[in-house]
């Protein structure tokens, strides 16, 4: 009988997540049923949000519960097949929880092409960071050639991407990093036009220097006083795609509000809020233009990939917070 290794909630975490907030075991498998796929991940996703799920507050989706396996996106190789969609050796992603293996209806299983891209970029630039990126540069931000965006947590998963998103579409890009490699990245490598070191530079002064035109967009990944600064320098009709907050996502005691909400009035900002969810019928869409760009070369993908298996996960999922990932952050099986 195969042995499945298995991280469940024990305890909801209070700042940072800890092994003792985790049980980890090995299970017996249950039988397969008609309609279901057995997977063996072999790479899970780490994604800030993570944070936010085991918290037992009013969100997007229902907390995982004590006692559940923890939620994340995987990717994986299907190693039994009572589904008539996929068959034995198929790469698959899907939402199949930190655990060796998993057993699901087909319908919640996507099969990918493992021959265009590693396995493991379907959960990254390829997967739902890229999508985020995309549908929330586009849609939420509606760039117009010549615009100037900043985004903040620039070399990461969903920021790179957007940066160069937005120098395909023909903007001036900033992005906000923190430390000398990642901002040399993202100009060096990524094509982006300036980098700003949030822990190192005058955030206000730098701003000035390279976005001499103001700001017109401002993609959110990390709320906090960078927001606060990034508002002072907003043109008249700017957008703001609120992507994610990760400098509060494990607070113990509420966080500062935004202070600058005189901009908001004063330059008519859209501010806008959005789950990649809200996307999920133009999913396809995303994939086959990432796709594109990607196999265009115009479009690079970094992932940070780390061992240890599933014991490994709470350790691994704490670098995000501490801006040790360099690229999207991924556990291997
Ligand atoms: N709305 C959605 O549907 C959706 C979907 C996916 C992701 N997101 C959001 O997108 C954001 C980025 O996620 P990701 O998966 O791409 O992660 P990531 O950028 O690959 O990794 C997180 C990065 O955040 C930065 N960071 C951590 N703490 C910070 C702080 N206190 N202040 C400023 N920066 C900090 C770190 O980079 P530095 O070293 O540069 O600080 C870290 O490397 C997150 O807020 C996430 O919640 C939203």
């Amino acid at each position: 009988m195969t042995k499945n290794r298995v991280v469940r909630l024990k305890n909801r975490p209070v700042g940072l997540v800890t092994r003792d907030d985790f049980e980890i075991g090995d299970e017996e498998l249950p039988e397969l049923h008609d309609g279901q796929i057995l997977v063996k991940s072999q790479f899970i996703s780490l994604d800030p949000a993570m944070r936010g799920w085991l918290n037992d507050s009013k969100s997007y989706v229902e907390p995982v519960a004590i006692g559940d396996v923890m939620r994340s996106y995987s990717a994986g190789i299907v190693e039994a097949s009572r589904h008539p969609k996929f068959s034995v050796g198929d790469a698959v992603t899907g939402m199949f929880g930190v655990q060796q293996y998993a057993i699901v209806d087909g319908r919640e299983a996507l099969r990918v092409d493992a021959s265009q891209a590693p396995l493991e970029r379907w959960i990254g630039g390829l997967g739902m960071p890229g999508m985020t990126a995309y549908f929330g540069l586009l849609d939420i931000g509606t760039p117009i050639e010549g615009e100037t965006l900043v985004v903040s947590a620039a070399s990461g998963a969903v920021g790179s991407i957007v940066g160069q998103i937005g120098k395909n579409m023909g903007l001036r890009v900033v992005g906000i990093a923190g430390g000398p490699e990642k901002c040399s990245y993202i100009v060096d490598e990524l094509g982006f036009d300036a980098a700003i070191d949030y822990k190192a530079d005058n955030l206000n002064e730098a701003l000035k220097e390279h976005c001499p035109d103001g700001v017109d967009i401002y993609f959110e990944n990390v709320g906090g006083d960078i927001t606060d600064t990034v508002f002072n320098h907003m043109n008249l009709g700017g957008r703001v795609p609120v992507c994610g907050m990760i400098s509060v996502y494990n607070a113990t005691k509420a966080p500062p509000g935004l202070r600058n909400v005189r901009s908001i009035l004063v330059n008519r900002l859209r501010v806008q809020g959005f789950i990649i969810f809200d996307f999920a019928k133009r999913y396809g869409e995303a994939v086959k233009a990432l796709g594109q760009w990607h196999a265009d070369g115009k479009l690079t993908m970094r992932e940070d990939v780390r061992d240890g298996g599933v014991d490994a996960f709470p350790d691994v999922l704490n670098m995000l917070y501490s801006g040790e990932n360099n690229g999207k952050l991924i556990l291997r099986l």
